[in-house]
């Protein structure tokens, strides 16, 4: 229940992570083009890990079983590799979580297939913008739900739909540690208020269409209810002073 503070030494650990994990996503960029399978994004995602000397978090975690989560068009997020295989106009969702020397980082990115449709590229900036929003509310004084409520704003007023049922997370020595990070105002829950050494995942998940998800029969896969496209984006940031400073770049 309680937030575990990082001091400068230990977010410095986790930087080092988060540089590995954005790394691995400049070459899976580079990979995503009509035809490759998503099982083989995977594939290339472990080689680049064990090339870094970095552990997936994912892998294993409550029986999933791959080291990336891929997530196709109206897959939100947990989508297992697989063999799907992309083509042009898809999107699809990297989310890799991985620690090296026992320091966590999480990170998640939606890329384009090729040329997609332009309500499509929209939602792709706004997710997007919506996260650096989020980002720029995370400020030591400020209160935890002063993320949420950024996220929201910005992507409601751009007509789109927030995703309530999974949310942001502390990240340390373990991938999912408090607070929960909600991309939402819950009424009458401020949350605490937010210190300088806390590290957090920020991630707003966004549904072109209505905000309902379902998980399919495999156990994991969220996809939205209407069959919308969804993105996704997630940095792992410190709480700072001043701006937060964001661990997982390149
Ligand atoms: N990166 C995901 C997150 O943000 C973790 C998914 S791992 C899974 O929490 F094992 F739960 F799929
Ligand atoms: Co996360």
């Amino acid at each position: 229940m309680a937030i575990i503070l990082k001091s400068q030494s230990e977010r410095a650990k986790i930087r080092e992570t988060g540089r590995i994990i954005a790394t691995i996503f400049a070459e899976l960029r580079k990979a995503v083009q009509p035809g490759i399978t998503t099982a083989e994004i995977d594939q290339l995602t472990i080689e680049a890990l064990k090339r870094y000397g970095a552990k997936s978090s994912s892998l294993g975690y409550h029986g999933y079983p791959s080291s990336l989560c891929t997530s196709v068009n109206e897959e939100v997020v947990h989508g297992i590799p697989g063999k799907r295989m992309l083509k042009e106009g898809d999107i699809i969702t990297l989310d890799l979580a991985a620690s090296y020397n026992g320091w966590h980082a999480d990170s998640a990115i939606t890329v384009p297939v090729g040329t997609v449709a332009p309500a499509v590229q929209r939602l792709l900036q706004v997710t997007e913008e919506a996260l650096y929003r989020g980002i720029a509310a995370a400020r030591a004084g400020k209160r935890l739900n002063d993320i949420g409520r950024a996220v929201y704003r910005h992507v409601t007023a751009a007509g789109f739909s927030v995703v309530r049922h999974y949310s942001g997370h502390g990240v340390g020595r373990s991938m999912h540690e408090d607070p929960q990070v909600l991309n939402y105002v819950e009424p009458g829950y401020p949350g605490p208020r937010l210190k300088s050494g806390m590290v957090i995942a920020i991630e707003p998940m966004v549904i072109l269409g209505d905000e309902e998800t379902r998980v399919l029969e495999d156990g994991w896969t969220v996809v939205s209810a209407d069959g919308t496209y969804t993105a996704h984006f997630e940095h792992t940031v410190a709480i700072l002073e001043g701006e937060a400073e964001v661990l997982t770049l390149g």
